[in-house]
């Protein structure tokens, strides 16, 4: 399916094509400069903004543009069988008013004191890491490395043991990184709920100080939380955790693999660090999320039609020359940043100060350690793309 290649990018992109995934920057170039709002009738069809301003425009629009289906492929009811059952994936699946109670549900776990709580583990767990592959001189800096953290710390959030985190990333892998496979989407769809299902009777028989046992206690307006409400947060928590900030953890080891002086910097100007996170995380935004436009509107010109799905190109939107100088460069200490990585609007992510976290502590241990590293000769650096874009493989030697 939507295996021909792509001749016109204004009118026929295709957001799975490898050399696209691999490198989409001159394409968003090219379209912000002759058609800032492409089409496509690929993979369901989309509409793609490429200009900053827009992305944020329909991204503060929620009364427009809904979150009803937040992926960035659709399929016809034949293409893809409902579940036998299917859990909601709130609060970023949710419009006004379900969203904003859900997302309140979930916030705490996320402030910058229970952050600051994870941080220990997480500085932990990276030193454990490396020194599994210090000796040998070389690393998959994506596949041993930025893989390994964050799946681990949401297993701490959700008290699970850390020996259930190869399964989680495999589960994420299918509904996200083979969103375009039927037959793994409804694998690890179907094992993630099984899943949520024995560990809700688990808690609510034994509660802990976990997520899932907070939200069984939880009263909205005096009542319990459905068990499908309770089960998809706990879903969106792993999904929604694990692939975006491994994705810019990979991207950050990539970026200073190949930038030797800016590792170094790193190193020499450590203050400069939460500048450096925020550009890390602009110029290598991994998602992308959706919209479904809720009546016939006009973007820039273009004519959306009620039903029409939208791609919140977050990471285009970071390489605009028009809010960003020199947008192709990564400039460690970049003062003026005003990124949306992280979304904007009611929609934006709720996990924000945990991934910055994430990603200070995996670059801050890595190179501490290992301050002198660069990809492996002949190294073949491998994408996935789509919703969440990131390597899959950083050779490097040290
Ligand atoms: C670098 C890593 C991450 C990036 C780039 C990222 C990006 C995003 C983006 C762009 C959105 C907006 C979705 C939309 O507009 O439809 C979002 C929402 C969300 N993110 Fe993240 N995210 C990251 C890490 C995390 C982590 C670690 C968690 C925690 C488990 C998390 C949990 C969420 C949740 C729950 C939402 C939904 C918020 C809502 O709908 O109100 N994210 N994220």
């Amino acid at each position: 399916m939507d295996s021909k290649p792509v001749t016109d990018w204004t009118t026929d992109y295709d957001i799975l094509d490898p050399d696209y995934v691999a490198d989409p920057y001159p394409v968003w170039d090219d379209l912000r400069g002759q058609c800032p709002i492409a089409h496509s009738d690929r993979w369901g069809g989309s509409w793609l903004p490429t200009k900053y301003s827009d992305v944020q425009r329909i991204a503060q629009d929620h009364a427009h543009f809904s979150s009803i289906d937040v992926g960035v492929l659709s399929f016809t009811d034949e293409e893809r069988p409902p579940p036998p059952i299917d859990i909601p994936l709130h609060p970023i699946d949710a419009d006004q008013p379900v969203h904003t109670w859900t997302r309140r549900l979930l916030l705490p776990w996320f402030s910058h004191t229970r952050v600051e709580q994870y941080e220990p583990y997480t500085r932990e767990l990276c030193n454990r890491l490396i020194d599994g592959f210090i000796e040998s001189g070389s690393a998959d800096a994506a596949g041993d490395y930025a893989r390994q953290i964050p799946v681990r710390v949401i297993s701490l959030i959700i008290g699970v043991p850390e020996d259930m985190a190869d399964t989680f990333t495999g589960w994420v892998q299918d509904v996200l990184e083979f969103a375009h496979d039927e037959a793994r989407v409804a694998r690890g769809r179907d094992a993630l709920i099984a899943y949520l299902l024995g560990l809700l009777a688990e808690r609510r028989a034994n509660p802990g100080d976990d997520l899932m046992s907070d939200l069984l206690h939880a009263e909205v307006d005096g009542e319990p939380v459905a068990d499908l409400i309770v089960m998809g947060i706990v879903a969106l928590t792993i999904i929604a955790g694990v692939d975006t900030t491994w994705s810019s953890i990979g991207s950050a080891m990539l970026h200073l693999a190949t930038h030797p002086d800016d590792a170094q910097r790193l190193l020499d100007e450590p203050e400069i660090m939460p500048l450096a996170i925020e550009e890390l995380l602009r110029a290598y935004s991994p998602v992308t999320m959706a919209r479904i436009t809720v009546e016939d509107i006009e973007v820039a010109g273009c004519p959306m039609k009620a039903g029409d799905k939208v791609l919140m190109n977050f990471p285009g939107a970071n390489r605009d020359p028009e809010m960003f100088e020199h947008p192709d460069d990564v400039i460690l200490d970049r003062a003026q940043n005003r990124h949306v990585a992280f979304g904007a609007g009611i929609h934006r992510c709720a996990g924000s100060n945990l991934a910055r976290m994430e990603l200070r502590v995996a670059v801050e241990e890595w190179i501490k350690r290992i301050p002198s590293f660069r990809l492996a000769d002949n190294a073949e650096v491998t994408w996935a793309g789509g919703q969440v874009r990131g390597p899959r493989q950083v050779p490097v030697v040290f």
